[in-house]
């Protein structure tokens, strides 16, 4: 386990709870948060009992409300290139993660804490979520993979609205602009979170991983490259034991026991 400040690891069986915890500032992510979640993220990749990981924010505030403005406030061209970089980097590896990643959001989830959300693979917000990107009203605009991000998600146009007005919204406009699956009671937030992480981490985790890829890199990729790696990748699937399991449990009418190989 990393020895780390602001962000915790907690294992709960199959799950790991990874809990950005610098309540005075609103969970706000500094450089140092950033490295240290890249830190976390990479310890769980490398533990094999870990099947699915849920992102969340300590306290009732904020998730987290955005990336830290004193830190931003005293960026030049140089090392402004550098911080949305070292950002972008540890968001993309968390998107490309291969163990499904789910934000359960309470509170603030303003800036980079919104594009925090958008870099996992699913989201559940709490009724006192507030979601943003606010950027545009500090002179920046979103730097760590949210003027991408929010427009594959939630489409162009309503994308390019809550950028350019940098308006905060709730978590009912969240759920219906489809950047949240459900919202729920603050009270039930991470035992919601876990069961529907658990519908996802009960199924065969290479197959999960799999899909996990497939899907992001179709977004990158022509309809004909798409098809193809779609193809590769179920064949590999074809040669697990798992595949062999899920189909076996199937028509023996048990659940299947994967062992993600
Ligand atoms: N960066 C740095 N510090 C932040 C922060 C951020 N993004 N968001 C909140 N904080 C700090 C505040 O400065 C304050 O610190 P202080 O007690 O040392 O003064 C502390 O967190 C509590 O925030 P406060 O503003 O007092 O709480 P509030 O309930 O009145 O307002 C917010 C909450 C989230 C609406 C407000 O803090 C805010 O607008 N934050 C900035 C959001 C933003 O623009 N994010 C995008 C950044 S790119």
């Amino acid at each position: 386990m990393p020895d780390l400040q602001f962000v915790r690891v907690e294992h709960d069986e199959e799950l790991a709870i990874v809990t950005i915890d610098r309540q005075e500032k609103m969970n706000a992510l500094n450089a140092e948060v950033v490295a240290e979640l890249g830190e976390a993220f990479d310890f769980v990749r490398g533990d094999d009992s870990v099947r699915g990981v849920i992102l969340t924010g300590a306290g009732e505030k904020a998730f987290v409300a955005g990336a830290d403005i004193g830190e931003l406030a005293t960026m030049n061209a140089m090392t402004g290139v550098e911080v949305s970089r070292a950002g972008q980097k540890v968001f993309l590896d968390i998107e490309r993660f291969p163990k499904p990643v789910l934000a359960a959001i309470g509170g603030y989830t303003l800036g980079g804490g919104f594009e925090l959300a958008l870099a996992c693979h699913l989201r559940i917000a709490s009724a006192n979520a507030r979601f943003g990107l606010p950027e545009v009203s500090l002179g920046i605009i979103p730097g760590y993979g949210g003027t991408i991000r929010l427009a594959r998600l939630i489409g162009l146009g309503r994308a390019i609205e809550l950028t350019l007005t940098g308006e905060m919204f709730k978590a009912d406009r969240a759920e219906t602009l489809g950047v949240v699956s459900s919202v729920v009671s603050r009270e039930e937030l991470m035992t919601e979170a876990k069961a529907l992480l658990r519908k996802v981490t009960k199924n065969g985790p290479v197959a999960v991983a799999k899909a996990i890829e497939s899907i992001y890199r179709a977004v990158d990729t022509s309809m004909l490259e798409a098809l193809d790696y779609e193809s590769s990748q179920f064949g590999l699937l074809a040669a697990t034991e798992d595949m062999r399991e899920g189909m076996t449990a199937f028509l023996e009418k048990r659940a299947a026991d994967f062992k993600g190989v």
